[in-house]
């Protein structure tokens, strides 16, 4: 397999794009990502994205995207795994690059929820209709049942929960293209509105409208295009149950830590050599379960972690989320994968500004669909 490197990568503002459609959002990603990485032609493309057709009726995204985006006859993909379907398609370009198939590849990710649609039950479909979604558990119900059991069996507290939407809303302050860039406080986390109990507005990620997309080619030739070529150390995944009933522990998020476990071996190190990390904050307690099982913290040792601090951009043990997450940059599902991986690259060339993790070297992205019944991760390197 050949050595693969992210040398460009371009995103949309994401949040309520009313006057764009899914094609103008994603092709606007997809021209930037092309501009940054200076290439002159892409040999194919993945696009990743939950459900176009429940939100705005559109299927058959890979030829739509390549037609718009002028770049047909070549070979383009739609990747699914709900709000991992970015990471997916990041990965599956990653291996089109690898095998020697393509040399240079666009991997994208784009999703428009807020044009009407019935954003809870399209979301829903990632669940398992029969014995969870029928029942009437929605998302944020699902991930509440996770924070429930959390809270009793490590006493994680209300407070600590609270802890990750105000570090990822101070982070999202400074990306120009955050949904959300408002500072917000515990007492404003704890005192927003109940939508599951214990998960509050809050603690949710938003509905959001987004495109993201990244250029990738062989290392061999990636100083053609850039100095700062950015190496894919690992691009792992795994899966588990799709219902939560059917989990040994609702506190463990196997898919998470088995992915993990893949990515540190083949990248040849331990958690402690990430640097920063960008994980899947869908709600709060999701980054909380996720920072353990990616092995940064023991479990039941996130929700301290994330109360002292050392998940923090200053001063922190390990960043989580520079970008200001899921939760204030927005989560266009089939967008948020490779959002994450733009902002390894941003961390990774210095160019994330006032968002800059000092030294940085190794990132990780960790994206998953639904309740984690699928999870992608990524170990980036610069060079
Ligand atoms: N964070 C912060 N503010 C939010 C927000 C969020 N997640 N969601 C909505 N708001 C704000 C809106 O901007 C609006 O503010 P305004 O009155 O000042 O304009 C207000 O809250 C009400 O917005 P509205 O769109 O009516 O909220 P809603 O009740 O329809 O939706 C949630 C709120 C939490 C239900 C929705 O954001 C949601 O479903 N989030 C989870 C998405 C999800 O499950 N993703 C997949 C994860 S697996």
């Amino acid at each position: 397999m050949k050595d693969v490197a992210v040398i460009g990568v371009g995103m949309t503002k994401f949040g309520e794009l009313w006057t764009k459609s899914i094609k103008d959002i994603f092709v606007e990603a997809a021209l930037k990502a092309i501009e940054d990485a200076r290439v002159d032609h892409i040999d194919s493309m993945y696009v990743g994205c939950m459900s176009s057709g429940l939100f705005v009726g559109q299927e058959h995204l890979g030829a739509v995207m390549a037609d718009y985006l002028g770049v047909s006859p070549i070979p383009s993909t739609r990747v699914e795994s709900a709000c991992a379907s970015g990471g997916m398609a990041f990965r599956q370009a990653y291996f089109e690059v690898a095998s020697g198939n393509s040399e240079i590849v666009l991997a994208g990710g784009v999703e428009k929820m807020t044009d009407g649609a019935d954003v809870t039950e399209a979301l829903a479909t990632a669940a398992d209709q029969d014995y969870e979604v029928y029942q009437g558990v929605t998302f944020p119900g699902l991930y509440a049942m996770i924070a429930n059991a959390h809270m009793y069996q490590y006493k994680t507290t209300r407070k600590q929960l609270a802890a990750v939407p105000v570090k990822n809303h101070k982070n999202g302050f400074n990306n120009p293209n955050a949904q959300f860039r408002s500072e917000i406080s515990i007492d404003k986390v704890l005192s927003s509105t109940l939508v599951a109990d214990p998960i509050r507005l809050l603690d949710c990620s938003p509905v959001s409208d987004g495109g993201a997309a990244v250029i990738l080619c062989s290392l061999d030739i990636a100083k053609k295009f850039t100095k700062h070529p950015i190496i894919i150390k690992a691009s792992t995944q795994a899966s588990d149950t799709i219902a939560l009933h059917s989990r040994k522990s609702l506190t463990t998020l196997n898919s998470v830590s088995k992915a993990a476990e893949k990515a540190y071996k083949i990248a040849g190190i331990t958690p402690k050599q990430i640097d920063f990390a960008e994980v899947h904050d869908c709600f709060s307690i999701a980054e909380i379960v996720v920072s353990e099982d990616l092995g940064f913290f023991e479990k039941g040792g996130g929700g301290p972690a994330a109360e002292q601090g050392l998940t923090a951009l200053e001063g922190g043990q390990i960043p989580i989320n520079t970008s200001g997450g899921l939760k204030s940059k927005g989560h266009p599902v089939g967008a948020t994968g490779i959002a994450q991986v733009i902002e390894c690259y941003e961390q990774l060339t210095g160019q994330a500004g006032k968002r800059q993790v000092k030294n940085a070297k190794i990132g990780m992205t960790q994206n998953m669909g639904g309740s984690g019944a699928s999870c992608v991760i990524n170990i980036l390197e610069a060079l």
